[in-house]
């Protein structure tokens, strides 16, 4: 288990930060952490890395409690909100991060040549940070990150200021990170970004999780089904019904929602039983942006 996450809490006085998070992250798998404005990502990273301490509850990682700072050199992280020492060249700011976690000079120009590298900064770095577009600063941010060659990578929205190609790129990066066994925590809003990159998710709402699970047991839990059906009667209505499945229609096109795909057979011959012709039936694919939607509603603000 790289993290092991048990009721994890933050209180900031008298408001929530997050609370009583449990979850497991296992070795090389990429998390995403998935949640509106002010739902509690942050808190939750911040006191996975020791920025700030949990009110109560506890959490392991790479095997070690909080706090452990032979773990630390194990962990790389990317915060959300960053300032540069602006004035500095990117290579400058990485060469200064390189001595933090005393790498030495021998093998310093080389980890730094190869993270450049992958964030695909290579050319840029003998340029002054402030020239550098937000976009590359965090990717810059991102080899920063990835400097140690951590085990573990916590990402907190890596691609906030990052336009659609900007985006694809950090995506890109991050499938390169996991296909090297990396284990990669990466917190979110965007539901499109976890959904490609991610094995499992979590989402969090109002400081507490509210649904879990790999990409593919949400999504299956959550089939949408769509169908046209001929002679659509009241019988036919009826017995759609009484199956117990979520339905809606509009003239003859039915939607229905189903737990388990062994219900889509079930739905086609509940139809055919009762008469009606069905010319039609597809799943739709966006059902995970449906089950997002419907639990984040009603806002994730606390404030
Ligand atoms: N230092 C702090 N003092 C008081 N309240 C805080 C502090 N930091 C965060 N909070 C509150 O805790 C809640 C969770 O904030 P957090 O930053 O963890 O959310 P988030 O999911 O990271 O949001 P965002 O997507 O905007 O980054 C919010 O209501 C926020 O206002
Ligand atoms: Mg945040």
């Amino acid at each position: 288990m790289v993290i092991k996450i048990d009721r994890l809490t933050k209180w900031y006085g008298n408001k929530l930060g997050c609370q009583d998070i449990c979850l497991s992250v296992l070795p090389g798998e990429v998390f995403g952490f998935l949640g509106h404005n002010g739902a509690g990502k942050s808190t939750l990273v911040k006191m996975l890395v020791g920025l700030i301490f949990p009110t109560s509850g506890q959490a392991e990682i790479l095997g070690r409690p909080l706090g452990d700072t032979e773990v630390k050199k194990r962990v790389g992280f990317l915060p959300e909100t960053f300032r540069f020492q602006d004035w500095l060249t990117g290579y400058q700011l990485l060469n200064f991060q390189a001595s933090l976690y005393k790498m030495p000079g021998s093998t310093r120009r080389n980890r730094i040549e190869e993270v450049l590298k992958l964030v695909r900064l290579s050319g840029h770095e003998h340029y002054k940070i402030r020239t550098y577009s937000k976009g590359m600063q965090q990717r810059l941010g991102l080899a920063a990150a990835l400097l140690p060659d951590p085990d573990l990578l916590i990402l907190d929205e890596p691609t906030s200021a990052m336009d659609p190609l900007g985006r694809k790129e950090v995506r890109d990066i991050i499938l390169k990170l996991k296909d090297d066994g990396k284990t990669i925590f990466l917190n979110s809003h965007l539901l499109s970004e976890v959904e490609v990159v991610c094995d499992h998710v979590a989402l969090i709402k109002r400081g507490r999780i509210i649904a879990s699970g790999s990409i593919n047991e949400l999504k299956e839990g959550n089939i949408e089904v769509e169908m046209k059906i001929g002679n659509f009667n009241k019988v036919v209505q009826q017995a759609l019904k009484d199956t117990g499945i979520p339905v809606w229609w509009e003239k003859d096109r039915v939607l229905a929602t189903v737990g388990d795909r062994e219900q889509i057979p079930f739905l086609a011959e509940t139809v055919i039983r009762n008469g009606g012709s069905l010319y039609q039936l597809n799943t739709l694919d966006n059902s995970l942006e449906n089950l997002f939607l419907s639990l984040m509603q009603e806002g994730g603000e606390q404030n």
